[in-house]
């Protein structure tokens, strides 16, 4: 019987999705394990879908996206980061994060080759290197202090001739940790250094608590790399916008790199949809607002779920800069899933196990705080008072 490739089969399930299709079985689960805001789209934003399909972009558009929108990234750039990019050379439009994800590794990986990826991590970046059929190093960052950084010296033992790709998160799911200028000076030296490409996936860069104002972004590698740069920045706007739903994301990259990614996005998914690309340059017109008023609501919920963590037994919990996860070690966990299962069943309470996340990941899990306070503050309750049990056997 013929059988399934067995580059696919070799993928691994994800196991949050395990986790979460369990928890999608019961009632009443307080439900923390996906990474999305659970603030419907704002309203302007599908106003302006609807227009779109009013004004008849119901058409296939370019492989590389809508010009105007690719226009409208290169003025937020320019806006926010203070980065000059060209929009017709050097940004591609996706259908989602994971499509410039998927699309970017592909152009750059040869089957055998090896990636180095940061993590824990979200493990999509992993899966899409197996799907390549090239092979994942995984390199954990350290917990020194209160802080996650890059293990640098991890980084030059990992390196082999046929390393080809430098995958990394800043702000990160699942640590909320942002790599600082000098995480970015000598990430880019790195891959220089090597021959490497560097995808930088900054989906969560609005996201960003340490500012000197909230709002401001998290400095992009792009203020750093110069043109013939072997870097590929992987966005979205799901998570700016809560925007989950509309796969819209894009990426930057060097002339080359994007109309390769461009030529391969015909033979991927064409393009993302016409009337959601609309969607999304009035997003990036007339977002800032709404962007505000969510980070606000984000800080408060990010202390609430830190405050009530700091005062459980066993808990370590670097505070995190970015993103909308916090992600507690918790002392002599050894199996995250088993816990997170018990956790599920006897308390309704939903989070991501850390082993999801891969390397550096088991004992720990994430809590994505980016939900109601009447969610949060029973689940951080009920989380508290079940580690006080002393948390479950199978799970030590
Ligand atoms: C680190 C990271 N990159 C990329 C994405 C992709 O987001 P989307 O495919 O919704 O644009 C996600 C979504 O969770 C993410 O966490």
């Amino acid at each position: 019987m013929p059988q399934i490739a067995r580059s696919v089969e070799s993928v691994p399930h994800s196991r949050n999705r395990e986790l979460a299709e369990i928890a999608m079985s019961m009632d009443g689960v307080l439900r923390l394990y996906f990474g999305e805001s659970n603030l419907p789209t704002p309203e302007f934003i599908k106003q302006a879908a609807q227009r779109a399909m009013a004004d008849g972009y119901t058409f296939y558009t370019e492989n590389a996206g809508l010009p105007s929108l690719r226009r409208g990234i290169a003025e937020a750039y320019a806006r926010l980061q203070n980065v000059e990019l060209d929009p017709a050379r050097e940004i591609v439009i996706t259908a989602s994060g994971v499509q410039a994800l998927n699309v970017g590794i592909r152009c750059v990986l040869d089957p055998g080759d090896e990636a180095l990826v940061l993590t824990p991590a979200w493990p999509n970046g992993s899966s899409i290197v197996n799907m390549a059929n090239a092979v994942v190093k995984q390199v954990p960052h350290l917990l020194a202090g209160d802080r996650y950084t890059v293990d640098f010296d991890a980084l030059e033992a990992a390196v082999t001739p046929r390393t080809r790709l430098l995958l990394y998160t800043s702000p990160s799911n699942p640590l909320g940790w942002v790599a600082t200028e000098n995480d970015q000076d000598r990430l880019l030296g790195f891959a220089r250094r090597y021959g490497l490409w560097l995808i930088a996936d900054e989906v969560y860069d609005r996201l960003y608590y340490a500012g000197a104002r909230l709002g401001e972004p998290v400095p992009s590698i792009l203020r750093k790399v110069r043109r013939d740069d072997a870097v590929i920045v992987v966005h979205s706007f799901s998570k700016s916008y809560c925007m989950t739903g509309w796969r819209v994301g894009y990426l930057v990259a060097r002339e080359d790199l994007a109309a390769k990614a461009t030529q391969l996005n015909e033979f991927i998914i064409s393009h993302a949809p016409s009337f959601a690309q609309k969607a999304a340059e009035a997003a990036l017109a007339d977002g800032e607002e709404e962007l505000s008023a969510m980070l606000e609501r984000l800080m408060v919920n990010r202390d609430l779920c830190l405050n009530a963590l700091r005062k459980m037994p066993g808990i370590t919990i670097p505070e995190p800069d970015g993103a909308f996860y916090l992600f507690p070690r918790i002392e002599g966990l050894t199996d995250s899933f088993a816990f997170c299962r018990q956790l599920l069943t006897e308390t309704r309470v939903g989070l991501a196990p850390g082993v999801a996340f891969g390397k550096g990941g088991e004992g720990s899990v994430r809590i994505c705080y980016a939900a109601e306070r009447s969610i949060l503050e029973p689940a951080m309750e009920r989380l508290g008072r079940f580690v006080q049990s002393g948390v479950s056997a199978a799970a030590r």
